[in-house]
């Protein structure tokens, strides 16, 4: 069966490339040429472990096509699999503009019965309108059904969780379409959750919000911790023992960002209020995570009487490690703080340097200025402070003796809580971290 992906970002190319790896002839479609032309010849647009590999054996096995011409690809696909983003609108909606117009290209060029998969993260209902839009646009006298297929792949290890899902969740009230889609993941071997359209589409904002706020309330019981003089490392580790709670996603820290849980935290907020009803824990998570970010500025600032032409290094400018992505990062947030201070910031990201010089190019910028240097040595060389933004495996591997001996000050403001304090002492670096 021959598969047609809408959108290329992180959604649509990794899955349209595990169809292709899964043996399916599939077309990813993109309105960006010059990122069409870079993808025919196996580049990758983001960074992802494994991904340009896959691309370039399916690009020469004959299996995988991008284009940025959809009538040729939607025109007798099968399936087709919409993985356009839907950002954050100014009031915390999400904008459904991309969504509209792949349903309305669809609508135009479709000209045998197909199946429209909608994997793009949109509020509940939007679904049954695609379908009705579609319905109401369609050219040729096909049948085209609407599902939901909501995505749950991380960053850094999307093809893995793509591969590996730990479910999949089909979203439909047509027998039809719920068995082709169970067919076309059929090669996956995965297990199978089939609800109605509206659940799906709940499930993958629940899911998230539930991670969101997890992290919200862990960095809510840091700042406590802080406060009475527990140490929030030991509370994760002995909260993960229990089965219900469970091991992951109780690292306290300097706030979730990316592209998906700020803005799916918000949408779901604002769904809520629309429906007239308050989701008062999903609203305190995104307060709890707004102000998490900039709290360990706001400890230096206690510490500091100014940063005013103080070097300040800063490892790590990434959301996550494993990514180049810096989409809602903490670190933006900061450096815009630390810039308007006056600091002189020489900042260190294994990936994330060509991105971050796009938001803050390099050199002077509001009251103090930015460099961009290739290694955590560089950055702490004669600093006289340091913060630390992203878990990066090279960051966490820095010695503490190195802060000592390197710094000019070893001042030490850790978001990642990366390091052993008690090491750091007695290396003779003053370090403070979240929740400890
Ligand atoms: C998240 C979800 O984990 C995926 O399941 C989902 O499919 C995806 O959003 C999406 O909707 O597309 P992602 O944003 O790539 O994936 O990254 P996560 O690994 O979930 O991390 C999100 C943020 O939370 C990062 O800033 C991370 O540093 C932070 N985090 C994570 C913590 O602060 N503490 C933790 O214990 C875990």
């Amino acid at each position: 069966m021959k598969i047609a992906v809408a959108g290329t970002g992180y959604v649509g190319l990794v899955a349209g490339v595990c169809f292709a790896e899964k043996g399916y002839q599939v077309t990813c479609v993109d309105v960006d040429e010059k990122k069409v032309e870079m993808m025919r010849q196996g580049i990758s647009p983001i960074y992802e472990e494994g991904l340009e590999e896959l691309m370039q054996k399916n690009n020469a096995k004959g299996m995988l096509h991008f284009t940025t011409d959809y009538v040729e690809a939607y025109r007798d696909a099968g399936a087709i699999f919409i993985g356009v983003g839907t950002p954050e609108m100014p009031d915390g909606s999400a904008n459904l503009s991309y969504i509209a117009e792949v349903s309305r290209q669809i609508a135009e060029t479709v000209e045998k019965d197909c199946l429209v998969v909608v994997k793009s993260t949109v509020p509940v209902g939007t679904n049954d309108k695609v379908e009705q839009f579609i319905k109401d646009f369609l050219v040729h006298d096909v049948k085209v059904e609407v599902a939901s297929n909501p995505e749950f792949l991380a960053q850094g290890t999307a093809v893995y969780d793509t591969l590996h899902a730990a479910r999949i969740i089909i979203g439909t009230e047509s027998k039809e379409a719920e068995a082709l889609l169970q067919k076309i993941y059929e090669p996956f071997g995965l297990p199978v959750v089939s609800v109605k359209r509206r659940s799906a589409e709940m499930i993958k904002y629940a899911c998230n919000d539930f991670l969101a706020l997890k992290i919200s309330y862990m960095n809510d019981i840091a700042n406590l911790c802080e406060l009475v003089g527990a140490d929030i490392t030991d509370v994760a580790k002995g909260m993960s023992y229990d089965e219900r709670i469970g091991a992951r996603f109780l690292n306290a820290g300097i706030g979730f960002g990316g592209s998906c849980f700020p803005k799916d935290t918000k949408a779901l907020k604002f769904l809520a209020r629309e429906h007239g009803y308050q989701l008062k824990t999903v609203e305190a998570c995104v307060d709890v995570n707004s102000a998490q970010k900039t709290r360990l500025f706001e400890k230096a600032k206690e510490r500091m009487i100014s940063f005013n032409g103080l070097k300040a290094a800063v490892l790590g400018l990434t959301f996550k490690s494993g990514t180049d992505d810096l989409r809602e990062a903490p670190s933006i947030d900061n450096l815009k703080l630390l810039l308007a201070a006056g600091a002189r910031i020489y900042a260190y990201d294994p990936k994330g340097t060509e991105r971050a010089k796009q938001l803050f190019p390099e050199g002077k910028m509001d009251k103090g200025t930015i460099s961009y240097v290739s290694s955590s040595e560089q950055a702490l060389s004669g600093a006289h402070i340091c913060f630390i933004f992203t878990e990066w495996p090279e960051i966490k591997e820095i010695d503490p003796q190195d802060f000592k001996d390197k710094m000019h000050t070893p001042l030490v403001y850790d978001g990642r809580n990366l390091y052993d304090p008690a090491k750091m002492k007695t290396a003779g670096v003053e370090y403070y971290s979240i929740g400890r």
